[in-house]
């Protein structure tokens, strides 16, 4: 039963967004990385977590075959499906901005609408949207997982670059091409545009 949210009411407390970012000393943002399976999304978002770890800010990374095992584990990958997973990590991704951390999201998000759903729940200002692109055929053929080949088999429905759409971003905040570049310099390129936005 969904219920009647004229009948809640926010609650609004004294400590604030600001005066957690004061305490943790940094300004929280989202990084949206976006990009096909198997294109180093994953790699990418760990790797600045430890960056970040390092410089000792509070980072944590939000990934999708994670989030699929818990939070999300009802939802397939309907076009539906994949929208409403997205909605629900943007839902939770506003607290955790409201937390003060520095989220790192790691999710195919294959649609454009869905994607600036997003931005629209928590808000233009945290959204950092980063194209982890490499092309489909490097994808395949790195198949970390296998699945490429279960879903050219037709083993899998609906998989993302396969028998499923991709829809790049049209002006990310930032392209990191994973078939031309090296992890150490991927990280990097996003661990740069963390430090302009989020440290004091
Ligand atoms: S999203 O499209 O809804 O954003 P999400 O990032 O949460 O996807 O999950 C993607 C992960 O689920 C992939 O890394 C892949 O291992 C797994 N997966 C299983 N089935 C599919 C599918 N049909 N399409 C894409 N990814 C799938």
């Amino acid at each position: 039963m969904v219920n009647d949210i004229r009948n809640v009411i926010a609650f609004q407390g004294v400590i604030e967004r600001s005066l957690r970012e004061k305490f943790l000393a940094q300004r929280s943002k989202v990084f949206w990385l976006t990009g096909l399976s198997g294109a180093g999304k994953s790699t990418i978002a760990h790797g600045l977590e430890e960056l970040l770890f390092a410089e000792g800010r509070f980072a944590y990374v939000f990934d999708g075959d994670n989030i699929r095992h818990g939070l999300c584990r009802d939802l397939g990958f309907s076009q539906e499906d994949r929208k409403e997973n997205i909605r629900r990590i943007a839902e939770m991704l506003r607290l955790f901005l409201d937390a003060g951390i520095i989220c790192i999201a790691a999710f195919i998000s294959p649609l454009k609408k869905d994607r600036e759903m997003v931005r629209e729940i928590i808000g233009s200002d945290n959204f950092i949207e980063i194209f982890i692109s490499c092309s489909l055929a490097v994808c395949e053929q790195r198949d970390i997982k296998g699945f490429y080949k279960l879903a050219r088999a037709g083993t899998i429905k609906n998989y993302t670059g396969v028998s499923s759409p991709y829809e790049p971003p049209s002006f990310p905040d930032l392209i990191i091409e994973t078939d031309k570049t090296n992890i150490k310099d991927s990280i990097l390129q996003v661990y740069n545009i963390a430090k302009q936005q989020c440290f004091f």
